[in-house]
């Protein structure tokens, strides 16, 4: 049993640290910037609460981040009440935000300097995969720290892997990201020509599904997307923040991302008409619009 504290307990935040207490049974303290959020977690889990993020983080063997983007992220560790400001030396700070590769590094070298561990740690699985602790994690850091930060981690992971240096977490999540906005685009594409071809897009997705064109977001959005409902799961608001932390690293980096760029842009339009909050599969949404 370790103690440890956790901070942002959002969507995923929230049942994340209930893992860690419940399934890890570790001594869990937390903090949310709105506070009734960490009064409904203590009620349900547990507990105990701090009034900011550096005090929940004090004495803290491990900390958790869960925010939305790098400034968040800097808001909550940083500064006089950032959780650096309170984690002891030899203390690991663990970071679950989808965020930039470079706010990994800006926090490892202020976490190194203060004698704290770092690992960039965003996640992969949506609300689904936080609450039934089966995540996939996805690190940046040393092996020495991961290694002791991994057995923690696992309270409510499926898969915990480590990617390379501090941003390789960060990087692999970009990727994973790549992969979803071109094969969901392609996927809104068939089921956008099915209809106006007439088709009858159950029995042809049973069929194509077992076969080359099968993916995760066939078999689980398929049904939904063709009942025009997009109310399951990752925001498009979020994948636009996703997407855009890939364009820049893109630019930075030199690869090439036509496809990303366009779809990040077709989200835009999904933004337009009101999808801020649909789940990525909208993109079918635009298409359909008449
Ligand atoms: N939802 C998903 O399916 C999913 C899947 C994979 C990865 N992610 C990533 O995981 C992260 C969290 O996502 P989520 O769905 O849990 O988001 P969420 O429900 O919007 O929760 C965001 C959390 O961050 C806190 N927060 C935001 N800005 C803050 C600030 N400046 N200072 C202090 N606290 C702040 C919020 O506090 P308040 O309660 O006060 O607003 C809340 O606790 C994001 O980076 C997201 O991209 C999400």
């Amino acid at each position: 049993m370790a103690k440890v504290a956790f901070i942002g307990l959002g969507v995923m935040g929230f049942p994340m640290a209930g893992h860690l207490k419940e399934k890890g049974g570790h001594d869990v303290t937390v903090y949310n910037r709105t506070a009734s959020k960490a009064t409904d977690w203590t009620g349900k889990y547990g507990g105990k609460t701090g009034s900011t993020p550096a005090e929940a983080a004090r004495d803290a063997d491990f900390v958790f981040t869960c925010v939305g983007n790098d400034d968040d992220l800097r808001s909550v560790t940083l500064g006089d009440t950032g959780v650096l400001a309170g984690m002891k030396s030899g203390a690991i700070l663990i970071d679950n935000t989808t965020a930039s590769a470079e706010v990994a590094r800006e926090l490892e070298a202020a976490a190194t300097a203060k004698g704290i561990g770092f690992i960039d740690a965003p996640v992969s699985g949506g609300q689904a995969g936080a609450e039934n602790g089966v995540l996939t994690v996805m690190c940046g850091g040393e092996q020495a720290i991961f290694d002791k930060a991994k057995p923690v981690i696992e309270a409510y992971a499926r898969m915990v892997g480590l990617m390379g240096p501090v941003g390789s977490g960060q990087l692999t999540k970009m990727m994973n990201q790549i992969c979803i906005a071109g094969l969901v685009q392609g996927l809104a594409e068939a089921i956008h020509f099915g209809k106006q071809a007439g088709l009858d897009i159950e029995k042809v997705i049973e069929v194509i599904s077992k076969g080359a064109a099968g993916s995760w977001q066939m078999e689980n959005r398929y049904k939904t997307m063709n009942a025009g409902k997009y109310d399951f799961g990752f925001a498009v608001d979020w994948m636009r923040k996703d997407l855009d932390i890939v364009l820049t690293e893109a630019r930075r980096n030199g690869a090439k991302l036509p496809v990303t760029a366009l779809v990040d842009q077709f989200y835009g339009d999904v933004q337009a008409i009101g999808g801020n909050r649909w789940d990525t599969s909208s993109l079918l949404a635009r298409l359909d619009k008449k």
